[in-house]
């Protein structure tokens, strides 16, 4: 499988007790202890702060601190018994206290796709000037995308280093490089250099997997430069280095981070992303996020902070196809990426029982684990159905052919076809006309214009089960067989060693989705300098194409949120919903913080009114969401929003509903008019007519004419 897993928590909490009970000296776990915001103090000092604290409860501070964090917002990692974990807990300053653990991470085809290609008008001066910040498993720096040919030295903003390690050198396209896990910044899985390339990777000519999808590689934002922060290793992403990476990147002044990392829904004040994204939103930079690969469960989406921008992952039109030519001459028609070169030589099927062999010939046929003839050498196995892992042995077939549509065709270590029904028939009829049934598997081709944007199977799916009333995911975007630069020591199949390497590779996940929402992100930062994160997120969101619900697997706005990123549009949204730090944080007294708890993440007293607070719902989110207790359905509900005008100065929209359920929507004012750049609007969302099911609805589109201004309306229980 090409797609990186997206573990759940759970089993690796259980993975982090077997390694706990083999210690049995040291009954101490590394925790992290976040303390908020950095006080504005000049004379203040992180780093013996943190040490005074951690006196206070155990006997030695040098055993037990791990890491500092102080260059963005404060805190520290140490090693705690349960009874230090307690103290600390209690202590004044500290927010929240809680295990360090193991997070999971989570071409060029999708930016044509969406209508944002070569020709697209973009200016690379002002884009040099924008730095995307990639939290991952490092780089490749040699790739040829990230050459800096035309590339000036790095922006005079810029903060970072260049401390990748040893024989790690950095250009002017990746400027800056730090590793908190392994002995460098380099990547050694493969995932970080794809992520990288697909934000902001270098024009590539010629990029392909062994001739596969041959074109014109580069990001979304060819001149942008990179920073990378190197977290992961074995595809796994230690909670403690993430905080620091973070602590880092907002310090060295990136512009916009992609992390295409997670786990399962944490509390806001528990989750190092969330923590670490809220600060980087109160800096002026948006985190963008992948939704995880849990799906369709309900519920998986383990990115839910309103103030991160989370991607789920959907298909593009490119569509591959791997023939299959027969020894009669016929061609069959499957599909898989397969760039093994047989050079049409035959060789021949090897399909039910041809010697002793205690399973059935059914079973036979069906490459039932333990009943492949141990004889394949040199022949091409043909199953019924899809093989597990290990079954072929020690064997080394030619090639293996499987009945089977795959929506998601994937890279094997030997060549493969899967083929549907009808084209499997014409050759199982062909293997028993024969005596000497033999064929070969052709290379891959691809095409372009099969149905798409489909919502990926593996895509977590709301809802937010910590913050009911916040739709997630925000946006979906290409994620499935996306080619991108790869290191060049990494296996092809993660985990499994053909011999083979490739500076390209297609990988799948929501982790490959997230880097092209980043890089339209930095796209947007260039031609409109000072918008905030907000507004970013907003006119992504808004102008996301429409995306069509589908019972099948759970699609619809727990899919995919707003659609499916566009990023052609979202440099002129015409209105956003805009939200300052200090709008999440009243949110957040809603969500029962207490004002001193909300004081130490803000960094800033925060006043939580007594009585009713901003209700999460009426956050003023570019979707909307609210979840009820089916028992108690209200017969109306309401939300307010406020919209900012950033389209030309004297502009009028007009409100429309559309709604495929009995939901009755009702927008006052439904006429909007405005005079000027900047200024703001306030109007009501009334939904009435709910019925008794437990997902209902609709879209609210604010249009002048020429623009359009999407925001789903989600009712559930
Ligand atoms: C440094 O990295 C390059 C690129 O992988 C490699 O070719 C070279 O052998 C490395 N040199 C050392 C001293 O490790
Ligand atoms: C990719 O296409 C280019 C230009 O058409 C060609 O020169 C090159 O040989 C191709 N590469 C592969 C690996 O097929
Ligand atoms: C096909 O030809 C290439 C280049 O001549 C060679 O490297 C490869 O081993 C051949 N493959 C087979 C299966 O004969
Ligand atoms: C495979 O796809 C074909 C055509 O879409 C369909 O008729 C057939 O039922 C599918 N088979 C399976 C096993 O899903
Ligand atoms: C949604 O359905 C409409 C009408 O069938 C179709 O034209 C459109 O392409 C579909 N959109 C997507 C994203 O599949
Ligand atoms: C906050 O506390 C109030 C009162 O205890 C409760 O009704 C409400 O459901 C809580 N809200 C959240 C988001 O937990
Ligand atoms: C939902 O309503 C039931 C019955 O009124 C009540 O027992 C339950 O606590 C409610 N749940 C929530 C989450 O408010």
């Amino acid at each position: 499988m090409a797609s990186l897993g997206f573990l759940s928590l759970s089993s690796l909490l259980l993975l982090c007790l077997c390694s706990a009970s083999a210690t049995v000296e040291d009954d101490r776990k590394a925790y992290i202890v976040y303390m908020g915001a950095l006080p504005s103090d000049s004379q203040y000092s992180a780093m013996s702060h943190h040490q005074h604290i951690l006196q206070q409860v155990t006997s030695s501070v040098e055993n037990s601190l791990v890491r500092n964090y102080g260059r963005s917002f404060n805190g520290f990692e140490a090693k705690l018994t349960e009874s230090e974990r307690e103290k600390l807990s209690a202590m004044e300053g500290v927010v929240s206290v809680f295990p360090s653990m193991k997070l999971s991470l989570q071409t060029t085809r999708s930016w044509d796709f969406m209508g944002f290609g070569d020709n697209f008008k973009r200016n690379p001066e002002i884009e040099s000037d924008i730095v995307i910040g990639v939290i991952d498993s490092g780089i490749w720096p040699e790739s040829k995308s990230f050459s800096d040919k035309g590339l000036s030295p790095p922006p005079a903003k810029w903060k970072g280093v260049c401390k990748g390690g040893l024989n790690f050198t950095c250009n002017n396209k990746l400027i800056g490089a730090r590793f908190y896990v392994g002995e460098s910044a380099r990547d050694l899985s493969g995932h970080g250099t794809h992520t990288s390339s697909t934000a902001a990777g270098s024009k590539v000519e010629g990029a392909s997997f062994y001739g596969i999808a041959n074109g014109t590689a580069r990001g979304g934002v060819p001149s942008a430069r990179i920073a990378t922060y190197k977290v992961c290793e074995d595809e796994l992403c230690d909670s403690g280095s993430i905080l620091a990476a973070f602590d880092d990147a907002i310090a060295d002044a990136v512009d916009v981070i992609t992390i295409s990392i997670g786990g399962a829904p944490a509390a806001l004040d528990y989750d190092p992303i969330s923590i670490a994204a809220f600060h980087a939103m109160d800096k002026g930079i948006l985190t963008v996020n992948s939704a995880g690969n849990s799906g369709p469960i309900s519920g998986s989406v383990g990115s839910i902070s309103p103030w991160i921008l989370t991607v789920a992952a959907s298909t593009t039109d490119r569509k591959f196809i791997t023939k299959v030519a027969l020894g009669n001459g016929k061609e069959l028609s499957g599909t898989s990426i397969n760039g093994f070169k047989l050079n049409g030589t035959k060789f021949p099927f090897s399909y039910g029982k041809s010697g002793s062999n205690s399973c059935s010939e059914d079973d036979v046929r069906r490459c039932k684990s333990g009943c492949i003839d141990s004889t394949l050498d040199g022949k091409i196995l043909v199953c019924d159905q899809p093989l597990l892992k290990g079954s072929i042995g020690s064997s080394k077939p030619a090639g293996v052919i499987i009945q089977g549509n795959v929506s998601r065709p994937v890279i094997s270590t030997v060549p493969l076809a899967f083929l549907p029904e009808d084209q499997y028939s014409l050759l199982t009829s062909y293997i028993k006309s024969t005596a000497k049934p033999e064929g070969t598997i052709l290379k891959t081709e691809t095409t372009n214009g099969v149905d798409a944007p489909v919502m990926a199977t593996f895509s977590s799916r709301g809802p937010n089960t910590i913050l009911g009333d916040i739709l997630k995911p925000d946006i979906t975007a290409p994620g499935v067989n996306i080619l991108a630069a790869y290191s060049a020591v990494a296996t092809l199949v993660p985990g499994i060693d053909d011999g083979r390497r490739s500076s390209y590779n297609f990988l799948s996940g929501t982790s490959m989705a997230c880097p092209h929402v980043a890089g339209v992100a930095a796209y947007l930062k260039t031609i409109h300098p000072k918008w905030s994160p907000s507004t970013i997120k907003s006119a992504i969101m808004t102008t996301a194409w429409p995306m069509n619900a589908s019972s099948s697997e759970e699609v619809n706005e727990f899919a995919y949120g707003s659609g499916h990123l566009n990023p052609t549009k979202a440099a002129d949204p015409g209105l956003v919903y805009e939200i300052t730090g200090d709008d999440y944080l009243k949110m957040l007294c809603s969500a029962n913080y207490t004002a001193g708890e909300l004081k130490a993440i803000a960094g800033r007293a925060v006043s939580c009114p007594e009585g009713p607070n901003l209700a999460i719902k009426d956050l003023n989110y570019p979707s909307l969401s609210v979840r009820f207790n089916s028992s108690s359905k209200p017969s109306e509900i309401t939300f307010s929003r406020t919209v900012t005008n950033v389209g030309p100065a004297s502009s009028t929209y007009k409100a429309k509903v559309v709604s495929s359920s009995d939901l009755k929507v009702e927008i006052e004012p439904n006429t909007l008019s405005f005079k000027s750049v900047g200024e703001k609007k306030l109007f009501i969302v009334k939904v009435s007519g709910m019925s008794s099911a437990d997902f209902e609805s609709a879209t609210l589109v604010w249009s002048d004419g020429s623009r359009t201004v999407r925001s789903p309306i989600v009712i559930y229980t």
